[in-house]
């Protein structure tokens, strides 16, 4: 992976200068508009099971609907009833209100960048601040030096990894909504980040195949390539994305995806219709069954609390 090497190399020279707009604009591709036109169609037709539906607005942003979710424990005050302390999201609240670090989850800036991404309608749809911490923590563990991220949203999660990385790390995030990048990048301004992470804008698997991208590399001339890759975007492209990342990871690296349990439909019986939003997941389970342990040793940890039932599942390169 020569390219994104070298662009990392003309990033960090040009980081010092802390220059207003680092975005990578993707150039517009056929395959962007049949996405804008699935969005849409997938939003029209509401699923009942329980799906996060995304809407492409006039303006390029993005909207995001969690319709339902099922699950025998209280999840918020409401279904708590009785004993309303005792919720997944008070639980969520507690640890945070515990385990939150002054220069990661209870940085002002972070907080800030919260309050602009809500002021500037961005869904809340960003990492808890516990799974932002766990990222940080996994990029640590991990002696990260270059991190890939799949959809930055207002770049909270982005934030974490940069923070975790060492200042000669790099960190590249890929996101469809011009919109949300631009949010994301006044949020990285006001938080002085450094290594200063790249916005590549556009629908992702175009940004991530295009030949002539960052992301490009022959065949046969892959080098060491990202320690941590994150995988949090629109969930029907996950195994898409699995196999873009399995390119783009170093052996001994790791590829995180969120989202990997879905209320639990992610686990509907053989012969059931899968559900629009584990498809993905799904077909990556399948693989790697498949590949009985020679790629890539993996787990996928169910998660209850602020973000109700859900997960994330990580797979360890060989
Ligand atoms: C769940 S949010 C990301 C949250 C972020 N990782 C965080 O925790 O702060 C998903 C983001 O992916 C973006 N997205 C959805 N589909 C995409 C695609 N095909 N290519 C790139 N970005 C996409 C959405 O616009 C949204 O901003």
């Amino acid at each position: 992976m020569t390219a994104p090497r070298a662009v990392s190399a003309a990033g960090r020279s040009l980081l010092l200068l802390r220059p207003p707009l680092r975005v990578a604009r993707a150039h517009h591709h056929p395959q962007q508009r049949a996405f804008a036109t699935s969005l849409t169609r997938r939003s029209d037709t509401p699923d009942p099971r329980g799906v996060t539906q995304y809407t492409l607005n006039a303006d390029g942003s993005v909207q995001h609907r969690q319709i339902g979710t099922r699950l025998d424990v209280p999840l918020s005050k409401e279904q708590a009833g009785d004993e309303p302390h005792l919720t997944a999201a008070g639980v969520d609240a507690y640890l945070t209100s515990k385990l939150a670090h002054p220069d990661y989850a209870s940085d002002p800036a972070l907080l800030r960048g919260l309050a602009r991404a809500d002021e500037a309608g961005l869904p809340k749809i960003a990492v808890t601040p516990q799974l932002g911490q766990f990222l940080a923590v996994l990029t640590k563990a991990v002696k990260a030096e270059r991190v890939l991220e799949i959809g930055t949203l207002g770049g909270y999660s982005t934030a974490f990894f940069a923070k975790a990385l060492p200042r000669t790390g790099q960190i590249d995030t890929i996101e469809y909504s011009p919109q949300h990048a631009k949010v994301a990048q006044a949020n990285f301004l006001d938080l002085d980040l450094f290594p200063f992470p790249t916005v590549h804008v556009g629908p992702a698997l175009d940004i991530l195949r295009d030949p002539a991208g960052p992301f490009a590399a022959p065949p046969g001339e892959i080098d060491p390539g990202y320690d941590v890759v994150f995988v949090d975007a629109d969930k029907e492209a996950y195994f898409d994305y699995f196999v873009e990342a399995l390119r783009l990871t170093k052996s001994g690296g790791v590829i995180v995806f969120d989202n990997a349990i879905r209320g639990g439909r992610i686990a509907v019986p053989d012969g059931a219709e899968v559900p629009s939003d584990a498809t993905g997941l799904r077909k990556i389970f399948d693989w790697i069954q498949a590949d009985a342990g020679k790629t890539v040793l993996s787990a996928a940890i169910q998660t209850v609390g602020d973000k109700n039932w859900d997960g994330f599942a990580i797979v360890y390169k060989n």
